[in-house]
């Protein structure tokens, strides 16, 4: 909001002595624009920060490693049915949801503000996620609802030897099941 406002009052200023110089009033238009570029570099400098360090508009999921093949991430008995489930590959949350004979798998954080969504809720075959209430589809992690912008990545997963085994989507991320 803060940012919002800044570049709000940058462009309100440079507007004022734009007007300012058409009725020569020189002096004034320039102090007005030399207060917009102020107010504009603040802007600036909130919005680096909001990017860069508060990492606010960027895909919270990205750089996460997440396995090439197949990989068991738990037990099947320990996956309720339409109960999210957090499991883990070398340290990335995945979020695992049966629906009966199907099974989901997504990167747990989710891409907004990483929000765990294996404490969100299921409405249908989409998740909530329980920060902000964006909502991806199971089946391919596609945005239904925002805030979030950047679809939630996506896994295949199965079933073999008791397990849940996930891996990289090849050609499609719909379910693969194996027994
Ligand atoms: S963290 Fe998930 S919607 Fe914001």
């Amino acid at each position: 909001m803060i940012h919002g406002i800044l570049n709000l009052t940058g462009a309100a200023l440079f507007a004022s002595s734009l007007i300012l110089r058409k009725k020569k009033f020189r002096k004034q238009g320039l102090v007005l624009s030399a207060l917009g570029y102020g107010i504009m570099m603040a802007a600036a400098h909130l919005g680096g920060k909001m990017v860069y360090e508060y990492r606010v508009g960027v895909d919270r999921t990205s750089g996460q490693i997440l396995p090439e093949e197949f990989c068991a991430v738990m037990p099947e008995k320990g996956l309720e049915d339409s109960k999210p489930t957090r499991a883990e590959y070398h340290g990335t949350p995945i979020v695992l949801v049966r629906k009966g004979e199907q099974i989901f798998a997504l990167a747990e954080t989710c891409s907004h503000f990483s929000g765990p969504l294996s404490e969100g809720k299921l409405i249908g075959d989409t998740i909530v996620c329980p920060y902000h209430d964006s909502r991806f589809a199971l089946n391919d992690g596609r945005v239904i609802n925002g805030p979030a912008v950047h679809p939630q990545p996506c896994l295949e997963a199965r079933i073999k030897d008791g397990q849940i085994q996930v891996r990289k989507p090849r050609l499609s991320s719909s379910l693969v099941f194996d027994r």
